[in-house]
């Protein structure tokens, strides 16, 4: 069996680790891919930002299947054309990927069929915009309509904030992702992923995942694309959990009731609020760094899982997770969010896979010819720990860390401690 995967984070090392511990035992490919993936599979070279190309590639060269990692290759259409020429593919059509890819798109599916969601307003211009925010006032959540590489959202706790925000946007700061502006209630609570994998009909909940996303401890600093990961959350409840689990089967059967059959991960981005969890996004995708905690605790096959995705015979699989918990904690390079060298030499991997429990997943890296790996990216590192508890799986993953360096290095101190001090293990 050979099997494409496009993409080249964390995320994609973690689905190509685990498609490669699948008893069918496949041959697989990555496109980017990265310093890790390179080292187990592939690494190919295809610019998926049209798909002609990757249907190309496997004409010319085979594939069983094919898996889309990340959000860009899907909104244009890739799995549509792939599944034209024939070729299975794990990852919703350009019509389901629009869950993420328009976000007015979300806002009115889940408006349409009542699925707990923040009040909302779509500004299609900058005077709606303002108009809006001064009859309803701050704090409000101002969204480029558009995929944003997920800088395309602000808190706004004033007006003025919003409307310089909404400015931003309207000003072609996103580009066309930001020609429609959502201006959203500001909801208070924790927020909670949950993915899901689903064939258009069956629903197949994960395990509750906790991101990360500000840069600095304490939740402070910029936004970035997630410092690090928990899986499951220890403080979620049994009735919280069934109400996010019905919130997805609901979102499915919206899509369907709508004409579109949904195939690969549904991720619900959700906030739990006082009157229950509600949807603050959609994804039409595996997680990052979500992946690197729940792939690690999957123990079904990850080829029978998304063969059964494809082949709508989701029915057939009964998701099988490990005791214990993943902790994940990323690795990134001096000043990202914002601009950072590339280049750098990273030692001590070797190191910290030999600590029980630990896989580091590589996001921005690169293998040199010689061998060496050196970072290429904001995000470089995954360092993830599976253990039988949440604390002994937070300290293996930052004893881990303790034995990786490479010039420049940050990361957070405190994934996981709320939830540590929650459980009394703190
Ligand atoms: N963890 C956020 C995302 O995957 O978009």
């Amino acid at each position: 069996m050979r099997i494409l995967v496009l993409g080249g984070g964390g995320r994609e090392h973690a689905i190509v680790t685990s498609l490669l511990a699948s008893a069918h035992a496949p041959e697989v490919i990555c496109s980017p891919g990265n310093g890790g993936t390179a080292e187990t599979a592939a690494n190919v070279s295809i610019p998926d930002a049209d798909p002609a190309y990757v249907v190309e590639w496997v004409q010319n060269h085979g594939a069983d299947f094919v898996v889309i990692g990340p959000e860009a290759p899907l909104v244009v259409g890739t799995a549509d054309l792939l599944s034209a020429y024939g070729v299975p593919v794990f990852g919703p059509k350009a019509a389901g990927a629009e869950i993420e890819g328009s976000k007015t798109f979300a806002k009115d599916l889940m408006d349409r069929h009542g699925i707990p969601t923040g009040r909302y307003f779509v500004a299609e211009s900058e005077m709606e915009a303002r108009a809006y925010l001064a009859d309803h006032g701050a704090p409000v959540v101002v969204k480029a309509d558009g995929l944003a590489a997920g800088k395309g959202v602000t808190v706004a706790m004033t007006v003025d904030e919003a409307v310089s925000a909404a400015h931003e946007c309207f000003d072609g700061k996103f580009g066309a992702a930001g020609e429609l502006v959502l201006i959203e209630e500001y909801l208070e609570g924790p927020e909670c992923s949950l993915l899901a994998f689903t064939d258009g009909e069956t629903v197949l909940p994960m395990l509750t995942a906790q991101d990360h996303k500000r840069a600095l401890d304490n939740d402070e600093g910029p936004n970035t694309g997630g410092m690090g990961v928990y899986a499951p959350v220890p403080t979620v409840d049994d009735e919280t959990l069934t109400k996010m689990v019905s919130i997805l089967e609901q979102t499915v059967a919206a899509l369907k009731a709508e004409g579109v059959i949904y195939r690969g991960v549904l991720y619900g981005g959700f906030i739990l609020t006082a009157e229950g969890p509600k949807v603050l996004e959609y994804n039409a995708r595996f997680g990052d760094p979500e992946t690197q905690v729940l792939l690690p605790l999957l123990e079904t096959d990850l080829v029978d899982v998304m063969l059964a995705t494809v082949e709508g015979r989701l029915s057939e699989i009964e998701l099988r997770w490990r005791e214990g918990y993943a902790v994940s904690v990323v690795l990134a390079s001096e000043g990202y969010p914002g601009d950072y060298e590339t280049g750098k030499v990273i030692t001590g991997i070797g190191k910290a896979e030999a600590v029980e429990g630990v896989t580091v997943y590589h996001a921005g890296t690169k293998r040199e010819d010689n061998g060496t790996v050196v970072t290429s990216g904001g995000r470089v590192l995954n360092v993830t720990a599976v253990a039988p508890t949440f604390a002994d799986a937070r300290d293996r993953a930052y004893r881990a860390v303790d034995m990786i360096s490479f010039e420049g290095m940050h990361y957070r101190t405190d994934i996981g401690l709320r939830a540590l001090r929650a459980l009394g293990e703190a």
